[in-house]
């Protein structure tokens, strides 16, 4: 049966590193019988320039359609301005929201080869393995009621809304431990459950669901000091599950342990294994159209979703161990360059694992 990979380049450097991620697949499909087809569609500031939307129907007719989407990245200062409704990020809000995409696992892997990328001592993130699990489809990012409203005394308030329902709670939860299950069987609830009501039930569920995995030890955590335990001893956690917004925060801070953002994937899955894969990295508008980018986060993302998605874990192993190689050569685009590297360009690693895999 032949796959349909849905390729959302959105914008900034979004089609460039999409345009290497590609050209991965593509080898596979030529050179490993990888039986997909590409389909390109608009996501973002791209598909309000096009179509006038962020998610316009087009999308999402083909996105429903899908085996799986690829995705690049989306936004920019160009449409800062424009109205909350019409920004890029809603677009990619409204593709989670609508696919029911509510588990996003962000894995912080650390490549050997980056040790001294990293931000931290060599011998703090050495062997990092971190997987993040954050929830996707709640929280204050869709709570209501929201606004921007004028009281009576005439001065203005932003108000946003914690949300969190038992269901909510108890499905992430499980998707948590049964990854948990594949990996140390250590997982580490984050929440604010001092402060937060929505902590709170968060708290009580996750312990009830517990009981069902006995063979995995859970641990609760406040997200300030989890923020801190990252930074100070990151190797004591194994799977991470929090809400959307500390899952928003501390997979960025996760990130950057491994070296670079540059390097990180994700996937974003509904109860049926159906996903969204994309690098964690924003559209870097900067960088965006020089070549300069590093495409490795997004083709690991293709690696997840051939094992996530497309059930072909042989073929994702062959893309991490490509990667790996390539590292192994000495090639690092500008991210992950340290002292006396010269960096190379985003085709140029594009194409490089290309050839790891032709090997
Ligand atoms: C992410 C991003 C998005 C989020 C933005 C672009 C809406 O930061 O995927 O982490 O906040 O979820
Ligand atoms: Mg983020």
């Amino acid at each position: 049966m032949t796959h349909k990979i849905l390729v959302l380049p959105g914008d900034g450097i979004g089609p460039e590193i999409v345009a290497e991620a590609a050209k991965v697949l593509e080898c596979l499909r030529q050179e490993h019988g990888l039986d997909v087809v590409l389909e390109y569609g608009l996501l973002g500031g791209c598909a309000v320039d096009e179509l006038g939307e962020p998610y316009p129907e087009a999308t999402r007719r083909q996105a429903r359609e899908a085996d799986a989407i690829l995705l690049g990245a989306v936004g920019g200062p160009r449409w800062e301005r424009i109205e909350r409704p019409l920004r890029p990020e809603r677009g990619l809000l409204a593709i989670r929201a609508d696919l029911e995409l509510f588990a996003n696992l962000r894995p912080a892997l650390l490549y050997p080869q980056l040790a001294s990328a990293s931000a931290l001592k060599p011998e703090i993130v050495a062997g990092l393995d971190i997987l993040i699990v954050r929830e996707l489809n709640g929280d204050i990012y869709f709570g209501q009621p929201r606004g921007i409203r004028t009281l009576d005394s005439g001065e203005r308030e932003g108000f946003n809304t914690m949300r969190y329902s038992e269901p909510e709670i108890e499905r992430i939860t499980r998707v948590a431990f049964e990854a948990a299950r594949k990996r140390h069987r250590k997982l580490c609830s984050v929440d604010k459950a001092n402060v937060l009501e929505a902590s709170e039930l968060w708290r009580e569920v996750t312990g009830r669901v517990a009981g069902d995995y006995p063979d995995v030890e859970l641990s609760h955590m406040y997200v300030d000091n989890a923020a801190m335990q990252l930074v100070r001893t990151p190797k004591q956690f194994d799977v991470i599950v929090t809400g959307n917004l500390f899952g928003d925060i501390l997979s960025d801070c996760a990130a950057m342990l491994t070296g670079s953002i540059g390097m990180l994937p994700s996937a974003s899955l509904d109860r049926q294994g159906k996903g969204l894969y994309e690098p964690i990295h924003g559209s870097a508008p900067d960088i965006a159209g020089k070549g300069l980018a590093n495409p490795l986060a997004t083709i690991l993302s293709a690696a997840m979703l051939l094992r996530y998605s497309l059930n072909q874990p042989q073929l994702a192993g062959r893309i991490e161990d490509a990667v790996g190689r390539v590292l192994d050569q000495g090639l690092r685009t500008l991210d992950i360059t340290t002292s006396g590297m010269t960096p190379v360009g985003t085709q140029a690693m594009g194409d490089a694992v290309v050839a790891a895999l032709m090997e």
